[in-house]
């Protein structure tokens, strides 16, 4: 799937990437020989139904997880934790110490490992960023679903890390915030030129968000469909989703998916 490419465009170079997991003593492979560049500074989304493998592809490419076959990250092998790359999990929640303000949140991933001026900045930068100047000293229960996720993408940006992996990060919250906050993504990714890989199960939000494309599915799940999205860098909610490309792209993804679901049902 994956074609040669210069190695300072690639970030990460997966191939014949397996996983098995262990659950109550019974060994599962929950993906099977998946091979795929991320290229540097592009979002690669990947969209996949619910319990396919995709938070499972997220935490072995952190690094997180035992895995079979080869993962190269900026060109080493990846055998621990990978430095420079940040989770953004959908559970906000979770993600936030409700004991700590915006700030204090934000500056989590930093604060201890660089200069207190220069986590300052960074802090500042990053909540100026996402828009949340006014809320430096609320707690996360003091502020809507949509603004806690805002504080979760700012504490990743202060880390200024090289990879963001996404794990449906808009998943729980209402359209409208949801929109908005695809479209800071985008404004965001201008700014600060981070690699992304988006995982969703939301096609119209892999598509609008993405450069590439690529499908998880069947059990165990492999990669069954890739494509790359040319919408242009300015994208909009209402022009960019009637233009007749991202008709077009919708439409492949979401034949591809059927075809993928009833391939899985015929084999089970
Ligand atoms: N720690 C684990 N041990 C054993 N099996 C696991 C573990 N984590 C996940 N699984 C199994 O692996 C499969 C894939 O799970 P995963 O969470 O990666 O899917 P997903 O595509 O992210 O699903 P969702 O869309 O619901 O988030 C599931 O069948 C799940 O039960
Ligand atoms: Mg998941």
């Amino acid at each position: 799937m994956s074609e040669v490419r210069n190695q300072d465009e690639v970030i990460y170079q997966v191939h014949d990437l397996s996983v098995n997991l262990r659950r109550r003593g019974q060994e599962r492979v929950i993906l099977k020989s998946l091979s795929f560049d991320v290229r540097k500074e592009e979002c690669l989304s990947i969209v996949g139904p619910s319990g396919t493998g995709k938070t499972t592809l997220l935490r072995a490419l952190a690094g997180l997880i035992p895995y079979a076959g080869s993962v190269r990250y900026l060109g080493e092998t990846l055998d621990g934790p990978a430095s420079d790359v940040v989770l953004v999990f959908q559970d906000y929640v979770n993600a936030l110490l409700r004991w700590r303000t915006v700030q204090k949140n934000v500056a989590l991933g930093i604060e201890g490992r660089i200069p207190r001026d220069q986590c300052q900045e960074r802090i500042d930068e990053a909540i100026e960023t996402v828009g949340l100047q006014n809320y430096r000293d609320s707690y996360p229960w003091e502020l809507s679903g949509g603004m806690q996720q805002r504080v979760q993408i700012a504490r990743a940006l202060a880390m200024k890390p090289k990879v963001l992996l996404f794990d449906e990060p808009f998943g729980s919250l209402d359209a409208m915030t949801r929109e908005g906050l695809q479209d800071e993504l985008l404004r965001v990714r201008s700014v600060f030129q981070a690699t992304c890989v988006f995982i969703t199960h939301d096609i119209d939000e892999a598509v609008y968000l993405g450069d590439r494309l690529m499908l998880l599915s069947g059990s165990p799940a492999s990669l069954s469909f890739e494509v790359d999205i040319h919408l242009g860098e300015t994208r909009n909610q209402i022009s960019t989703k009637e233009s007749g490309e991202f008709l077009s792209l919708r439409h492949q993804v979401h034949e591809q998916m059927r075809k993928a679901h009833g391939a899985s049902q015929s084999t089970n």
